[in-house]
C-alpha cells in the first residue's frame, strides 16, 4: 500500500456562530494564506497493529492502546464500519497541526476530516466528500455534544458557505477577496460550554433570546448579499452588530471586546469574534493597505496571536 497525505484547513465564522445551532443561517470559510491546517501521513508499517504518532502532544502508541473514546480511536471505527473492514492492515499514522487548540479555528473538525481522508485512501477506498463530512459530524458530535455541523462542513469542502442545520449547503462566491486579522486571545474558549450556557440562559429567558436570535438570522441574511454583491463596508458593519449581539447572548468575553475594539479604532471595516467565543479567536475586515496598522494594535491590546489572512472564493485550498 502506498503513503497517503491529507491535509485539512482552518476555518472562520464570519457570521451567525452559536444561532447556527437554533437552525439560523450562518456563513463560514476556509482559511488560506496561513499555515494552519492539520496534516496526516499513513504510511505502510512494521507492526501489526496501527502505530498512531503525534509529536506536538508527545502521542505514540499503538491503537489497542488508545481509549476506544478517544477521538482517533473513534475515526478508526467510524471508517472501519464504513468501509465494513474486519481488521486494519499494519500502517503508521503521524498527525501534525498549525491550528491552534479550542480557539474557534475548528482544529478538532480539521483533524477529523484529514483522519477520516488518510484512512480511508490508505486502504484504497477514498471516501467521498458528503461521506467525510457525515462521518466528520459523528466525531464532532463526540467531542462537542451538540454541533451544528458548521465546522466540518466548511472544513470538508473547503470552500465558503452559507450554511443552515439540515439544509443542502449552499457555496459561495463573494465578489472581491476578504483581507481578515485573525487576533487570538489566547484563552481556550470551550464551545460545548459556551453553547450550553446560551442554551440555559435561553430556558430562562425564551422571548428575548429569540429576538436576539432572528436579528442575527437576519443580518446574517444581509451580510451574504454584501458579501456577493462586493459592498465591503456593509459587510463591516454587519459583523460589527453581529458582535454586539454575541455579547447581548454572553458568549463574548472581556479579552474579545478589548481587541475588537483595538481594531476598530485602528481603522477596520469590522470585528467579531468568531466561532465559540469566551476566549478563542476574534476576526476584523480590514483594507490591505491597513492591515499592519490593525495587526500592532491588536498585539497592543494583549493578542497572543495575530495571523493575516486572505479569504478567496476560487482558490484552492
Ligand atoms: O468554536 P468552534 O470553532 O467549534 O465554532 C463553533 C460554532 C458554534 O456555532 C458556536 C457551535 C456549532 O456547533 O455551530
Amino acid at each position: 500500500m502506498p503513503a497517503i497525505s491529507s491535509t485539512a484547513p482552518a476555518k472562520v465564522i464570519l457570521f451567525g456562530e452559536h444561532t447556527v445551532v437554533y437552525g439560523y443561517p450562518a456563513i463560514a470559510a476556509p482559511v488560506t494564506g496561513l499555515e494552519a491546517r492539520v496534516t496526516i501521513t499513513a504510511q505502510p508499517g512494521r507492526s501489526t497493529l496501527p502505530v498512531i504518532e503525534a509529536p506536538q502532544i508527545g502521542l505514540k502508541t499503538t491503537l489497542d492502546h488508545l481509549p476506544s473514546e478517544h477521538p482517533i480511536a473513534l475515526a478508526f471505527n467510524l471508517v472501519a464500519e464504513a468501509l465494513k473492514l474486519d481488521h486494519w492492515p499494519a500502517l503508521h499514522l503521524r498527525l501534525t497541526s498549525s491550528i491552534p487548540v479550542a480557539s474557534g479555528m475548528g482544529s478538532s473538525a480539521a483533524t477529523a476530516v484529514a483522519l477520516i481522508r488518510a484512512l480511508s485512501a490508505f486502504v484504497g477506498h477514498p471516501l467521498p466528500d458528503p461521506q467525510v463530512c457525515e462521518l466528520a459530524f459523528r466525531l464532532e458530535q463526540h467531542h462537542h455534544g451538540t454541533p451544528s455541523g458548521i465546522d466540518n462542513t466548511v472544513i470538508t469542502y473547503a470552500r465558503p458557505i452559507f450554511f443552515i442545520r439540515d439544509q443542502p449547503i449552499e457555496f459561495l462566491t463573494f465578489s472581491m477577496p476578504l483581507y481578515l486579522i485573525i487576533g487570538d486571545t489566547g484563552m481556550k474558549g470551550l464551545t460545548r460550554e459556551a453553547v450550553a450556557g446560551v442554551r440555559q440562559r435561553r430556558e430562562q429567558n425564551p422571548t428575548w433570546y429569540d429576538d436576539r436570535f432572528r436579528a442575527i438570522g437576519e443580518l446574517t441574511r444581509r451580510a451574504k448579499r454584501a458579501l456577493i454583491e462586493g459592498q465591503i463596508d456593509e459587510v463591516g458593519r454587519w459583523m460589527v452588530e453581529n458582535h454586539r449581539l454575541l455579547i447581548e447572548i454572553g458568549v463574548s468575553s472581556p479579552e474579545l471586546d478589548r481587541l475588537v475594539q483595538a481594531a476598530l479604532s485602528a481603522g477596520a471595516l469590522g470585528a467579531k469574534l468568531s466561532g465559540g467565543g469566551q476566549g478563542g479567536i476574534m476576526i476584523a475586515l480590514v483594507h490591505p493597505e491597513n492591515s499592519s496598522q490593525v495587526e500592532q494594535a491588536l498585539r497592543r491590546a494583549g493578542a497572543a496571536n495575530v495571523f493575516s489572512v486572505v479569504i478567496r472564493t476560487t482558490q484552492a485550498i
